[in-house]
């Protein structure tokens, strides 16, 4: 069927058990409690224990966002996983979560888009629902940040968390569902955060591992400014696209990365601050899990409710940024 509506039937979060709060970070690096908090409005992070790895939460995440849009795994016909931290190079870790979970009638890949690539995900999905090549999407955002941080660089290690958050994306009805989606990128940024080693460019090797190369490196300031316009923009546009303004905003969920950053956005959107979702005390930035963590908690508790406009943005590194506006 073409131009059906997609929109979301059932989301679902996980994440380790393990705490590292800022007074853990503050004997670990020339940091402190205050410091961090100002800055960044974050407070502790989840940490997976080395023996945790990407797919276990995801996949329980996965499981609850099934559970709730009342499918059965065999439902699925997409398996979009969103991550920087796969459990191993190949198969993709969506792959790996489509024979946890039975979803056996699904095409399964990763995306790669970093922080923003659960709206990615969704934009694809989006589409697929919409040209009738898909019925029943799960999008799934699921990191392991903690084992690709540096923990003698006091810049980047107080700033991410690991978790893993999922929405199952179907056929809606009537003005429900995802009224615009937007993704971009623009690579010429790469260095503002990227992790050099590993790959096929610098190949990891006893040296590359020693020097670090594999850890994330970050330009945090550069990021700040370009995060907050990139995010305002693409708020914008997709509001545009859908025919909406800020005022018809009931809930707004960003990119989980800096509660400065979240301010800032909502301030050039001219967004009242009782509208904008924030977890960041308890989670930190967790990549491309933040926005599904922050969606499947608003629908827990009652914040997102049937009817409510809501808009989530994203950036993240590449650069890439996202928007998608819905009606729940
Ligand atoms: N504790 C104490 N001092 C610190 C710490 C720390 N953890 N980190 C940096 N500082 C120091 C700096 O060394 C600097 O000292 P100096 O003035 O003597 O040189 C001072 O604090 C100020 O540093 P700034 O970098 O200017 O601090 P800023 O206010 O910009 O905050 C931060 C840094 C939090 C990293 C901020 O720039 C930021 O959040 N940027 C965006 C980062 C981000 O969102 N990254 C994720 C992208 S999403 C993704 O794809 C994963």
């Amino acid at each position: 069927m073409a131009n059906q509506r997609a929109g979301i039937l059932g989301t679902g979060h996980a994440y380790p058990e393990g705490i590292l709060t800022n007074a853990d970070l503050a004997t670990m690096v020339e940091t402190s409690d205050d410091w961090i908090t100002t800055r960044t409005g974050i407070k502790q992070r989840r940490k997976a224990n080395p023996d945790e790895y990407t797919s276990l939460f995801a996949v329980r995440a996965a499981r609850k966002a099934i559970e709730r849009a009342r499918l059965d795994p065999s439902d699925i016909d997409l398996l979009l996983c969103a991550t920087v931290t796969p459990d191993q190079i190949l198969p993709s870790t969506g792959c790996i979560i489509q024979a946890e979970l039975g979803a056996n009638n699904a095409a399964a890949m990763d995306v790669v888009a970093a922080c923003s690539g659960f709206l990615y995900g969704v934009s694809i999905a989006n589409s697929m629902i919409q040209n009738g090549q898909s019925r029943y999407a799960l999008v799934i955002g699921a990191e392991i940040l903690t084992q690709y941080v540096d923990y003698t660089d006091r810049q980047t290690c107080v700033l991410f968390g690991d978790g893993a958050g999922a929405a199952v994306l179907g056929p809606v009805e009537g003005n429900r569902g995802i009224l615009g989606a937007k993704i971009r990128s623009d690579g010429r940024y790469e260095e503002q955060l990227f992790s050099p080693g590993g790959g096929t460019r610098r190949r990891p090797t006893a040296e590359t591992i020693a020097a670090g190369d594999h850890f994330f490196k970050m330009k945090g300031n550069e990021l700040f400014k370009v995060a907050v316009r990139s995010m305002a923009e693409i708020s914008r546009d997709v509001l545009q696209s859908a025919g909406l303004r800020t005022e018809d905003i009931d809930l707004f969920i960003p990119h989980q990365a800096n509660q400065r950053i979240t301010e800032a956005v909502a301030d050039r959107l001219n967004i009242d601050s009782s509208k904008v979702y924030s977890n960041i005390a308890v989670h930190g930035n967790t990549s491309s899990a933040s926005i599904p963590i922050a969606l499947d908690e608003c629908v827990g508790s009652g914040r997102v409710k049937d009817g409510d406009v809501v808009m989530m943005a994203s950036f993240g590194g590449g650069v890439t940024w996202g928007g998608i506006v819905m009606r729940w």
